[in-house]
């Protein structure tokens, strides 16, 4: 539908100008969504900007035929598994990954479940939003869910329910955060051992568990320390520390607060002015949050500026090319059982977290 014109678009057209004539020729045929970790070049682009569970839900009230997602690639997976038949889901850049949804490969976490389960217990599988769409399903077909930082505990409380354990994974972190909230005792909770497709798994440990944590970690949130909060406080005394809670849970523990994207967006137009808060969070979110609040006398910082390289993969220059080859560009697709199941996973949370 949309003719890149060659003699319109010289060396001095901006990437942005493209972009704009894209979605003008569009219309309602093209939604953008973006994550807040997206940069502000993408962000003044987009239609609904949100978190990873803001982000789900909007993807069933879309009526566009092209959905474009500016985030990891597992978020464009997940709402390709959510789109509507004959809905288009596509990324600017596929290899946009995210490192810790490939800590967990779908076959490990199957075999890794299959032992745990073999030794007679019911074993809930709840997958964290960052994992791929084949593990997503596999937390369909075995009863779990998925969940995101927004509704951690909630979902966790529900898995609890359903069966004698929970698998949770790759994000050992949210995991044990998630249980400290729930006032899980530490005894609860045991971290396996996933090598050998299951065969290092301590099934004496696993078994007094009723939280088994699969050993991933965000390998930018996890570049947090307790330390970098110990130093924040010396250098700005009363300091507000609020972090994301995919971070240790020794630096949740020594900080303010803990929650997903919305909540440090949220807490940070809250705040009097006068506040100082740090932020432990990817740094083009910390960046937008502390040039938004400036004029209100609120100062934000980093906690320690940490960006994630995938989120930066999606550039103005790769969603302008997407846009102006949109109805011949490869869309996101996932083989159909996967897509069924990893549906049901999603749908199981955005029913119980309604
Ligand atoms: P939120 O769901 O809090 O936006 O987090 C997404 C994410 O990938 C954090 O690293």
């Amino acid at each position: 539908m949309f003719q890149n014109k060659p003699e319109e678009v010289t060396t001095m057209t901006s990437f942005a100008d493209r972009i704009a004539r894209a979605k003008a020729a569009y219309g309602q045929r093209l939604a953008i969504l973006g994550h807040h970790y997206q940069t502000d070049d993408i962000i003044r682009h987009v239609d609904f900007q949100g978190d990873s569970l803001e982000l789900a839900r909007k993807i069933e009230s879309l009526g566009a035929e092209h959905v474009v997602f500016c985030g990891v690639f597992f978020m464009a997976e997940s709402a390709a598994a959510l789109a509507r038949p004959g809905q288009k889901v596509h990324i600017p850049r596929m290899d946009a990954t995210c490192p810790m949804a490939e800590m967990a490969p779908a076959s490990r976490v199957e075999q890794v479940l299959l032992a745990l389960r073999a030794q007679g217990r019911n074993v809930i599988p709840l997958a964290y939003v960052n994992s791929t769409a084949d593990v997503k399903a596999i937390c369909g077909r075995f009863g779990g869910s998925v969940c995101t930082s927004a509704n951690a505990s909630a979902m966790l409380k529900w898995a609890l329910d359903q069966g004698d354990a929970v698998l949770f994974l790759p994000d050992k972190n949210l995991g044990m955060n998630t249980a400290a909230q729930l006032g899980l005792p530490a005894s609860d909770h045991h971290v396996i051992n996933v090598q050998a497709s299951g065969g290092r798994v301590d099934m004496q440990a696993a078994a007094k568990a009723r939280l088994l944590l699969w050993p991933g970690a965000c390998a930018i949130h996890h570049k947090f320390k307790p330390r970098h909060i110990e130093q924040m406080r010396q250098a700005h005394p009363g300091v507000r520390v609020l972090v994301h809670p995919e971070c240790a849970p020794e630096v949740v523990q020594a900080s303010d607060g803990a929650g997903s994207t919305s909540y440090l967006i949220k807490q940070c137009a809250e705040a009097a002015p006068g506040a100082v808060i740090a932020v432990g969070t990817e740094l083009n979110l910390v960046f937008r949050l502390a040039q938004r609040h400036k004029a209100e006398d609120k100062t934000i910082i980093p906690l320690k500026a940490l960006t994630c390289s995938n989120m930066a993969k999606i550039s103005e220059q790769r969603l302008a090319e997407l846009l102006e080859s949109l109805d011949t560009a490869p869309p996101v697709t996932l083989p159909s059982n996967v897509t069924e199941l990893s549906r049901l996973a999603l749908e199981r949370m955005l029913r119980i977290c309604a």
